[in-house]
């Protein structure tokens, strides 16, 4: 182990010392189809510096990546930017393995990581704004509260213009390579726009404070260190900056995302017109099964939609479970300004669409018409219904700006 793992240099002083997680699927609820990365980076200065680690049963690969460029007991200070597990889970045992000088992390941090983990050692907390010199270059700190966990706080190292963005403009994508500009825009595209939506979409007031105060402080950023996949440098952070600031204003296009779960397929006939009718009018629809797509591929089509459609039938008075799941997620992640309506086949009581009304309501989802339920199985005039339901919505989002993926 201890030989078989390298560091990777980023910069003059910086080398990547992070792990690669290739099999991980489930990021707490999140599905991460294609791994990730938990990425430390090593400063070597005059007093050598860890930011952040790495979940812990990669803590011997970190060891080992570290131990490739320099001792690990030389490391002086060990930086903690966010106390998430997967970047603080081995922070205890790799105190007790380095005995660094100070440990830094944010106010909050300081209490967290107590609440976290077990240990006694004294951290050291930094304000907002506060820098600490490493002897021949400085590191600042920045909070970035509810960015996305209280405590949260970013670091800009002046010497080599590197701001470690700690969960910020990260993404899950296991590779080994280190910087976005040596992989397909796409894919770095495609999973930076998952995590933006899973993780970061209902702190979006936030992040279009933070790329105004990044703005206003003028920092020069030569490269982006995240702690999830690949990194950015030169055009491309101007390129994830952007669409950060994109996101973020969540700005209605005219995509509708249909979503529906279905008993004997009526409910999905349902869906399959209302997209038709939506189509018709101009609008482009996506239409998404809850049996086959995942709630964290539904909550990233949502992220530059201008609709939501939203379709269940009724079992035991109830909306469908796979719906409730989906629905309860997508809730909690806050998509703003979007217009829709919810719909169902049902036996004899119906609740279901009447149920997830209730969701649309709480989402402040602008609801342009009553539930559009049918008894049974549809027949040609609930058909139309279906279609002219969402030629109605495709009317009013046809002329949004175009939706920017699919
Ligand atoms: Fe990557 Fe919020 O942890």
């Amino acid at each position: 182990m201890q030989d078989n793992f390298k560091a990777l240099k980023i910069s003059d002083n910086v080398y990547w010392v992070g792990a690669i997680d290739w099999k991980i699927r489930d990021f707490h609820g999140y599905l991460t189809s294609r791994g990730t990365t938990y990425n430390a980076y090593l400063i070597i200065a005059d007093k050598v510096t860890l930011v952040d680690t790495v979940k812990s049963p990669y803590m011997k690969e970190l060891l080992s990546r570290i131990s490739s460029v320099i001792d690990p007991k030389k490391i002086d200070y060990i930086i903690s930017q966010h106390s998430e597990m997967d970047h603080s889970g081995c922070i205890p045992e790799i105190i007790n393995i380095i005995n660094p000088e100070k440990v830094f992390t944010s106010v909050a941090g300081a209490k967290v990581l107590k609440e976290h983990f077990d240990f006694d050692y004294d951290l050291t907390p930094v304000k907002n704004g506060e820098s600490i010199s490493l002897g021949n270059m400085n590191l600042s700190f920045y909070e970035t509260k509810m960015l996305h966990w209280p405590e949260s706080m970013i670091s800009y190292l002046d010497k080599d213009q590197i701001l470690f963005s700690q969960d910020g403009f990260g993404l899950h994508l296991a590779t080994y390579e280190r910087f976005s500009d040596q992989l397909p825009e796409y894919l770095w595209f495609e999973e930076a726009a998952k995590y933006y939506a899973n993780i970061l979409l209902p702190y979006s007031k936030l992040i279009l404070k933070l790329l105004d105060t990044l703005n206003a402080m003028k920092l020069n950023i030569k490269i982006l260190a995240n702690d999830h996949g690949p990194i950015f440098r030169g055009g491309d952070i101007f390129k994830i900056i952007s669409y950060y600031s994109y996101w973020a204003t969540q700005s209605p296009t005219n995509k509708a995302v249909i979503i529906y779960d279905t008993m004997w397929n009526s409910t999905e006939l349902m869906a399959r017109v209302i997209a038709e009718g939506l189509f018709s009018a101009g609008a482009i629809p996506v239409v998404m099964s809850t049996k086959v797509s995942h709630r964290s591929d539904i909550i990233t089509q949502l992220l530059d939609a201008g609709a939501m459609v939203v379709g269940a039938p009724t079992i035991n008075n109830m909306m469908f479970p796979e719906i409730q799941d989906v629905m309860s997620y997508v809730r909690g992640l806050k998509p703003e300004n979007l217009i829709g309506f919810t719909f169902g086949s049902y036996g004899w009581s119906g609740e279901g669409p009447k149920q997830l009304k209730i969701y649309l309501e709480e989402m402040k989802v602008k609801i342009i018409r009553d539930e559009l339920r049918v008894k049974n199985v549809p027949k040609d005039a609930a058909l139309k219904e279906c279609f002219e339901a969402g030629k109605a919505l495709g009317e009013i989002i046809k002329d949004y700006p175009k939706c920017k993926f699919l």
